[in-house]
């Protein structure tokens, strides 16, 4: 059991533990993108006996992964008095039950927060929530402030990306050292730069979306499965999604196949084509086990992104991780709608195609991670300008 203290009746105790809770819970800002970065702490008698925090999208929030960790504390619920917290409390039912309910049920009677909601259509209303069923509230503003631990979270709720809503989009590749995305001839098989152990993530990061987006040219030269396997959750294998204005989809590429099993599972592949595509491919390709949506093209003829992502989000697709080759890659960050970036950049020098180089300078950034995985240099970041 941790014996911090914290005098529930101090703000400058109350303070300090805000922002002990806010740098710990920034760590897994890119995990829980576009959620915020949220930590808890419950307390008793002047002492925080256990802590939680938001630490992967859709899971657990950390109010009731702080009210979870106190019932191991051993320290009787009965004594538990104060909920502090960086973030309101969510007080309707997404991906998880509201966090106002969890409050309720622990018979906590102070719950200190440090900001509100931003987003206007929530914003004040899980404090009233437990204002009015009795509960003491205290707003500590400044104690953490979103804008510094989670500013893609700001963006997220910006009124022009609530009035017109698309899906988180991750951008993850991998490049040789030149930042091209292919391998030199003859190595790697001609496709693969990165480390086994970044190829691991990757199956993370798949179970970690609701959608992966590649282009019809990544399908043609690799083939992929784009399937989920260990150590990601092939329970969450999210759909597949191709980005091929013609239908040239080759009717026996693999990632038609359906996939589903308890070591690796693919979810259902959609190819998003230009409306008015050739109808006897539509035919053969459907029977070959794709589903097909037709939208309308953008200026050059291809499959419009904005489109995609309108389609993406009504079918319910809020977090999508994009697996492409340059071509396509390059067509989103021109367009602004790359949200987060992963970058593997492998030891093998030259490479095929265009270097991704000039999109990666330092000023391009913010909140940035560098890391390492296996023998690959990492690089996460939120891209500046997100809008
Ligand atoms: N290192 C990595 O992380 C990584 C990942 C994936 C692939 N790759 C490599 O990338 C290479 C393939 O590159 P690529 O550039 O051809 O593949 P890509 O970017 O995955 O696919 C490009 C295709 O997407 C289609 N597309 C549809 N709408 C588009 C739009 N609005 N904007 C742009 N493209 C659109 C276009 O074909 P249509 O117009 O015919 O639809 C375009 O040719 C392979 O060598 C592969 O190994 C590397």
């Amino acid at each position: 059991m941790t014996q911090t203290l914290c005098n529930p009746t101090q703000e400058a105790d109350l303070r300090s533990l805000l922002r002990e809770l806010g740098a710990e819970a920034e760590k897994f800002r890119f995990q829980v993108a576009p959620n915020p970065c949220v930590g808890a702490a419950v307390l008793a008698g002047g002492r925080v006996i256990a802590r939680g925090f938001h630490e992967h999208w859709g899971e657990q929030h950390a109010e009731p992964a702080a009210l979870k960790a106190a019932e191991r504390s051993g320290v009787p619920q009965s004594e538990w008095d104060t909920l502090v917290i960086t973030l309101e409390p969510c007080s309707s039912d997404g991906k998880t039950p509201a966090c106002t309910d969890h409050i309720l049920k622990s018979g906590i009677q102070r719950v200190v927060v440090s900001e509100l909601d931003p987003d206007p259509r929530h914003r004040g209303s899980g404090l009233e929530l437990l204002q009015q069923a009795g509960l003491e509230v205290t707003l500590i503003e400044g104690g953490v402030r979103l804008s510094e631990v989670a500013p893609h979270f700001l963006r997220w709720n910006e009124l022009e990306r609530v009035r017109r809503p698309r899906p988180w989009v991750i951008a993850k590749w991998a490049q040789t050292r030149a930042g091209q995305l292919t391998p030199p001839e003859g190595i790697g098989e001609g496709r693969w730069i990165s480390s086994a152990e970044s190829l691991d993530e990757v199956q993370q990061w798949r179970s970690s979306v609701d959608a992966i987006l590649t282009g019809v040219g990544t399908v043609r030269a690799d083939d992929p499965r784009m399937t989920v396997r260990a150590p990601g959750d092939p329970s969450k294998a999210p759909a597949r999604v191709v980005l091929d204005t013609e239908l040239s989809t080759p009717l026996d590429a693999t990632i038609l196949k359906p996939v589903s099993g308890t070591t690796e599972a693919g979810g259902p592949t959609w190819l998003i084509a230009r409306a008015g595509a050739d109808g006897v491919r539509h035919r053969a390709l459907v029977e070959a086990g794709a589903e097909i949506a037709q939208l309308k093209g953008n200026s050059s003829g291809q499959v419009s992104l904005r489109a995609t992502l309108d389609w993406l989000w009504d079918r319910g697709a809020r977090r999508v991780l994009l697996e492409c080759g340059p071509t396509l890659l390059e067509s989103f960050l021109r367009n602004r709608f790359v949200d987060q970036v992963c970058i593997y950049t492998g030891e093998i020098n030259g490479g095929r195609g265009p270097s991704m180089a000039e999109w990666l300078t330092p000023d391009r950034f913010t909140t940035r991670l560098d890391r390492s995985s296996g023998t690959d240099s990492v690089l996460e970041a939120f891209p500046r300008s997100l809008g």
